[in-house]
């Protein structure tokens, strides 16, 4: 069998604390499965530009990393894919900047990329190529004369070209991904919008490009593995031990901006001031792990959540109880998924996201028997699958507060029902099936 070779911006080391984020998780359970490469980002600066590919192995899998410059950081990472792609691919165009340097950074990156991955492909390589920073990644390694199979997964949304157009290399963007063999998104939502995007640029005459929407899942046995095993550790224990018998809301994001967290904090606020029987019986807890912090529309968001949380608890907290518990601290993945399992209700609110784990998450982890109920954001990819969960728009303040009352309240029955439905749409399409399915289609569209 060809050998995968997996190439993302970050990637998981091991013996570090995986980031937090879908494409971590996925792309480690491809890797471990099928062998292979992976070749990223070492997630480390350094001024010498000259020092070669650093090479480790671990469980079958051959991790190989490069260090970025200052520079490079700042102009590829920090600027380009973070300024300008994150915000706007996110549909959040009051946060998009755009700085020809940045571009520059961002292109001279991903030549660095394939200047450094091509040396270690094999003639019967499969390429599987990850996320907005890489979008290039394909035209540099045809020009080094790589002729094997080449696919790209896009896990965050693809934005319609009346959005992508804001953007003045929008054009090239999309040219770029013709050079994939394969162009995965996680929703058809998201691939018919850049099939509007390639009609729009090729005015009739676009390339044939094979495109498919394969939305990431989760290990959902494992999951309900991590969660049941969790309950009895020390963490879990102690978490619930501090609830005094309280029922429980819990919110597990990134601290980024596409997360609606500011506007989750507010919905709740309005929840607490329109429901006072419930005040002191519910505590919300949102565990919020940092996240590119020297990016400064990161360090504003962290700011406005602190005075939120500041106001929210100021105003209707008692001497033996706190509305929101906040923290900017990540657990392991087993201990999270314990804490899910205790809660009653399950918050996920993004004002845009491509697909979200932690919806998934929160279902699996669940007891069957007793589920908590989950309040998902329509404009999340996972709203496409998960209709068992009670649908909210992120921007309705009143409809939030609602549904966060309504989840409290759900009887067991309606809770068991929509939990099996959720369920079993995990299972359908879990994390296995996603990496199956891509290359799959990788393998059928170069026979
Ligand atoms: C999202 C992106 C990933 C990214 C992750 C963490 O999930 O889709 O590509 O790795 O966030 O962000 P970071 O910038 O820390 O890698």
């Amino acid at each position: 069998m060809s050998r995968l070779v997996c190439v993302s911006n970050r990637i998981t080391l091991p013996r570090r604390t995986a980031a937090p984020g879908g494409l971590a998780v996925g792309v480690l359970a491809a890797m471990r499965d099928n062998g292979g490469l992976w070749f990223g980002w070492s997630g480390e600066l350094s001024a010498d530009t000259t020092a070669p590919t650093a090479i480790t192995e671990r469980d079958g899998v051959r991790y190989a990393t490069i260090d970025l410059t200052q520079m490079q950081y700042d102009r590829y990472y920090k600027g380009f894919c973070n300024t300008s792609l994150w915000p706007l691919f996110h549909y959040l165009s009051d946060r998009f900047r755009y700085d020809h340097e940045w571009h520059d950074g961002y292109l001279a990156v991903n030549r660095l990329f394939a200047a450094r991955l091509a040396p270690l492909l094999e003639p019967g390589d499969r390429i599987w190529v990850h996320d907005y920073h890489l979008i290039p990644l394909a035209r540099e390694l045809r020009a080094l004369g790589v002729t094997q199979p080449i696919g790209f997964f896009l896990h965050i949304p693809f934005p319609h070209i009346e959005v992508l157009r804001l953007l003045p290399v929008a054009a090239e963007i999309i040219r770029d991904l013709t050079h994939y063999d394969l162009v995965g998104f996680q929703t058809e939502a998201d691939e018919r919008s850049f099939r509007a995007g390639l009609a729009r640029v090729y005015a009739g005459d676009a390339p044939r490009v094979r495109t498919g929407a394969f939305p990431i899942g989760i290990d959902v046995d494992a999951v309900i593995a991590e969660a049941g095993a969790a309950m009895r550790t020390d963490p879990v224990r102690r978490m619930i031990g501090g609830l005094l018998g309280r029922r429980l809301m819990i919110g597990v994001d990134r601290l980024d901006y596409s997360k609606g967290l500011v506007e989750r904090f507010s919905a709740y606020q309005r929840f607490l001031e329109r429901n006072a029987e419930l005040r002191r019986k519910l505590i919300y807890l949102q565990i919020a792990p940092l996240s590119r912090d020297d990016i400064q529309a990161y360090s504003q968001i962290r700011q406005a959540l602190e005075q939120a949380t500041g106001r929210t608890n100021g105003r209707f907290a008692d001497t033996d109880w706190t509305p929101i518990r906040y923290l900017n601290k990540n657990f392991p993945h087993g201990t999270l998924m314990g804490f899910m399992r205790a809660a009653q209700v399950g918050i996920v609110t993004p004002l845009r996201d491509g697909m979200n784990l932690v919806a998934k998450e929160f279902v699996a982890a669940q007891d069957p028997a007793d589920p908590g109920a989950l309040i998902l954001s329509s404009l999340a990819g996972a709203a496409h699958e998960l209709d068992g969960a009670v649908i909210v728009n992120p921007y309705d303040l009143r409809g939030v507060a609602q549904a966060v009352a309504a989840a409290f309240a759900m009887p067991l029955a309606e809770r068991q029902q929509r939990h099996a439905a959720m369920l079993a749409a995990l299972r359908r399409r879990d994390l296995h099936a996603w990496y199956r399915g891509f290359l799959g289609a990788i393998d059928a569209a170069r026979p």
